[in-house]
């Protein structure tokens, strides 16, 4: 009796041994995934068919994770490298005017020209907080009655003077009725929209906000004509630091369309973008709740 216990326990043991050895050859893939292998992925046709639903997940799990990862990497790395074009042309400046006696004509324009860099340095960071803030939520959302209508036009007054300069007109096209959302955030995004639609559209051409109540909420629609933004990086646009001109740097930090999408998010909307035909249009949807 004694022996036959024993067989039995030892048989059960390897059984279960044995039934866990697909458990301990995912446990083992796994635990073998760092940081700098997140491109690693399990094989579903190495397991048993119960398995394979838990590494399909684990699979999924680790690609997002991958992504997110690559993102904040990214990020760091766009960072450094939108703070160093500033930093180096405030450096040249002064190391310039620190070569030689100069008038004080020539000091006086080194400083303007530092004061550019510093603007732009604090616009960047004041863009890079204000996305920190709404994207992982320190930032909630005051919702009050707004009424887009009136804020439109308020908005179209502040850019009149730009717009004009440009030669590009603004025009409001129908009416929506008010809704609760934060004020600020909301014409934040706007403002984002109309001055990247004002800077692409011709002299002569108009730029215009479309105001429209749709069943689900309400509609906001900028759009300029201008050349199309390929297909392939209508999407990106949305991205940080994303220009589709490499080559403008100068002119944006590329961090406009990230802070819209970021204040669109936070309030539970959706934000698309089209453009072909020489028309653009960013296209908000702002939900009734
Ligand atoms: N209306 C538009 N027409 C054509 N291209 C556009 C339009 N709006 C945005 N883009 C493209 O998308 C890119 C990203 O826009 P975004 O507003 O995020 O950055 P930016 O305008 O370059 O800089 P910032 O807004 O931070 O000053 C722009 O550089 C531009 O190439
Ligand atoms: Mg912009």
């Amino acid at each position: 009796m004694i022996g036959a216990s024993l067989f039995t326990i030892l048989a059960a043991w390897f059984a279960v041994h044995q039934g866990h050895a697909p458990l301990r050859f995912v446990s083992g893939k796994i635990s073998a995934i760092g940081s700098d292998q997140l491109d690693l992925r399990l094989d579903p046709e190495q397991v048993p068919v119960e398995l394979v639903e838990l590494v399909n997940s684990f699979n999924t799990m680790i690609g997002r994770m991958e992504g997110a990862f690559n993102q904040l990497s990214n990020f760091s790395a766009d960072i450094a490298h939108e703070l160093r074009t500033p930093l180096t042309n405030i450096a040249l400046h002064t190391e310039v005017g620190l070569s030689k006696d100069r008038d004080i004509n020539e000091y006086r324009e080194i400083l303007y020209s530092n004061l550019e860099e510093y603007e732009r340095l604090t616009n960047m960071i004041n863009d890079m907080l204000t996305l920190a803030k709404t994207e992982y939520g320190l930032q909630k959302p005051i919702l009050t009655d707004l009424n887009l209508n009136t804020e439109t036009l308020e908005l179209f007054d502040y850019f009149e003077a730009w717009a004009e300069e440009r030669g590009v007109s603004l025009t409001r096209e129908g009416i929506c009725k008010t809704l609760r959302a934060d004020r600020t955030m909301i014409k934040r995004a706007l403002s984002n929209l109309l001055s990247n639609a004002i800077q692409h559209t011709r002299p002569g051409q108009s730029v215009t906000v479309r105001l429209r109540m749709a069943a689900d909420g309400t509609r906001i629609s900028v759009e300029n004509p201008g050349t199309d933004i390929p297909a392939d990086h209508l999407s990106k646009t949305f991205d940080r630091f994303y220009r589709a001109d490499p080559s403008r740097q100068g002119d944006g930090a590329g961090l406009g369309l990230a802070i819209v999408k970021s204040i669109v998010d936070i309030h539970h909307g959706n934000i698309s973008a089209s453009s072909e035909n020489g028309i653009t249009v960013f296209s908000i949807l702002l939900p009734s709740q």
